[in-house]
Parts: C-alpha cells; structure tokens; sequence
C-alpha cells in the first residue's frame, strides 16, 4: 500500500521561532517515515507583502537550511521552493476559475486585512486561498498539517476539489487538515493570549531559532507571568505560566505535574531561568547546524533542485489530468 501523502507550507516571511519548531516542524519530523511529505517554502504566498528582495532571498535559505537543521530529511522529504514549480500557478489559475466571490470574501484572514485597511491590498491577498489550494490538490494530499488559522483555507481547498469532481469525475483526493496529537501551540512571551507569531510587532514576544543564548534569556526572564505564584498549568487562569510549561515540556520532556513538583514553591524567577536554559539547549544544535549549512550554498542548491525536479515530477500526471478533463488540447 503506498504511504499517504502529507503537504505543508510556510512563508520565508519573518524569521522561523521556537512556535514554528514546536508547533509544526517537530512534527513533521515524527511524520517523515510513515507518510511521504512534501514541505514547501511558500516563496509565492510571501509576494503578498512587499518584502526587500534580499531579504526575501536570505530568508528563503535560511527556512531551508533551518528545515535540514531541525532534523527534516532531504531524502525523505521533499524539500523545495513554490516558485520553483510553475505547476503551482498553473493550478491556481484554474481553480481560479473553481472558486466563488462570495467563498473568497468570507475568508477571514481577507475579511481582517480588509477591516485593518492595510495598505497594499492586492489582488494576490484575494486569492490566496486559491493557490493555496492548488498547492494541496496538485499532490493529491491526504492531509494537511496546519494550525487553527489555516483551517478555513483547508475547507474551502476541500470545497473546490469536492465541486471540481462533481463537475469532471474524481480528480482530486480530498484532503483533510491534520491537527497533530502533540501539537502544542506556542503562545507569545509578552501577550500570552495570542500565538508567538514570526510577524509580530513586538519581537520581545518571539524566540526565534537564531536568537543568541543571551537574548533568549533575556526574553524568558521578561516574560509575563501572573500573581499566582505557584507553577500550575492552567491556561484560563495562568495563561503565562502555562506556556512557560509547555516550552519547558517540550524542551525536557517533562510532563505537567513532574515541571509543578520540581518548581514547588521555588519561585517564577527560578522557573523562568530553567525555562531559558532548556530552550537554549534545545536550539543551540539548531543554530549551529543552520549557520554551517548556509556557508555551503552548492549542497544547499543541491537539496532545493532535487526537491523541485521530485515535487514537479508527481504533480505531472495530476494537471495532465485536470487540464484534459476541463479540454484543453493535449500538448501531444
Ligand atoms: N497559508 C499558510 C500559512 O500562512 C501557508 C501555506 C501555503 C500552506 N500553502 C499551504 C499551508 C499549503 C499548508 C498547505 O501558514
């Protein structure tokens, strides 16, 4: 029986953080042998934003090298840039078409930039979803890890490929969005309530994976916390702390109740050190592994063709498919 197939993506917007390693890549790492994965580096949903082109290039490497760092395996994995692959935006066109005005206007991501009045807002934030979609549906994924924010671009993926079928025949597998067992969502240091984002305003909220020893513990020693003073995992009410310990859990292994007996009555000082420490254990392989990698760019380059010639070569048969059941003239 052929493994299934699993399909993610993250922008090379903002620098990867210890949410990203503990939320998604983690994860991922655990998928690797029981599913064939495909991680994209989502370099055309980045376009959406103006971004320094520069930076968006070093930033693209970085996600990479990062990637193989965290313990992604590029033989395993199929590990590639979007633009890379043109058959990405060829889908996207089509299912342009497959997609509705009034589905798009409920997206909510759309609805909040519309309702922030960000500036640049272009036709590419519209149909986000839309290539988005076509990035799911060109692999015939099974499942799709994504957090709670991606889950409506998920379903409207589904509702397309479930309308494109009912129109042409099966065409596309219907994907489904995988919330992984131990998918710990990592909150904000400073504004515990909201995720720890790689777009934050406030950087002080983010540990991100290059981050020094010395300003990761600065940022745990800022962190907000509460009057309680007892280290209790109780998200309502100690919102702060209770992330403290999910970092710290992931970072040692520790369960709940083994953090809340070591740290009894030792004071959120003494906890927030530990917390740092261990998380500078944990990223220090990470740091030094990604930096080594970006000073040999050729076996970087090496990686993302090989990914790119892989993710092009299974996504043929499926615009082949499409583009014959909509009636375009085959190319013979
Ligand atoms: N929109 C996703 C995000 O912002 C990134 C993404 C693009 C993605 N294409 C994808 C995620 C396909 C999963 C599958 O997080």
């Amino acid at each position: 029986m052929s493994k299934k197939r699993i399909f993610s993506g993250i922008k090379p917007t903002g620098e990867l953080t210890l949410g990203s390693y503990i939320g998604a890549i983690k994860n991922w790492i655990d998928l690797q042998q029981e599913y064939q994965c495909l991680y994209c580096i989502v370099d055309m949903h980045a376009i959406t934003i103006r971004n320094d082109p520069a930076v968006l290039r070093r930033r693209s490497l970085e996600q990479l090298a990062q990637y193989i760092a965290c313990g992604l395996d590029p033989e395993q994995n199929i590990i590639y840039f979007q633009s890379h692959v043109p058959q990405h935006a060829e889908l996207s066109w089509i299912l342009g078409c497959y997609s509705m005005l009034g589905e798009l206007n409920r997206m909510t991501q759309f609805k909040d930039k519309v309702k922030k009045g960000s500036e640049n807002l272009n036709a590419g934030i519209y149909t986000y979803p839309v290539l988005m979609a076509a990035d799911i549906l060109l692999f015939q994924s099974d499942l799709v890890p994504v957090g709670e924010d991606q889950k409506q671009h998920v379903e409207l993926c589904r509702d397309i490929a479930i309308r494109f079928n009912s129109i042409y025949g099966e065409t596309f597998t219907i994907p489904e969005p995988f919330i992984p067992k131990v998918g710990a969502r990592i909150k904000s240091l400073t504004d515990p309530l909201n995720k720890m984002s790689k777009s934050d305003d406030d950087p002080q909220g983010s540990v991100f994976l290059m981050d020094s020893p010395d300003s990761i513990m600065k940022k745990f020693k800022r962190a907000v916390t509460d009057m309680e003073n007892r280290v209790a995992f109780d998200p309502e009410k100690q919102p702060g702390i209770s992330n403290l310990m999910t970092i710290y859990s992931s970072a040692t292994g520790k369960s709940f109740d083994e953090i809340s007996a070591e740290f009894d009555g030792k004071g959120y000082g003494t906890f927030k050190v530990a917390v740092a420490e261990s998380v500078i254990e944990l990223l220090r392989p990470i740091r030094e592994k990604t930096e080594k990698l970006l000073e040999d760019k050729s076996y970087l380059a090496e990686i993302y063709r090989n990914g790119a010639r892989r993710a092009s070569e299974l996504a043929e048969p499926t615009l082949k498919l499409v583009t014959e059941r909509i009636g375009f003239v085959p190319k013979g």
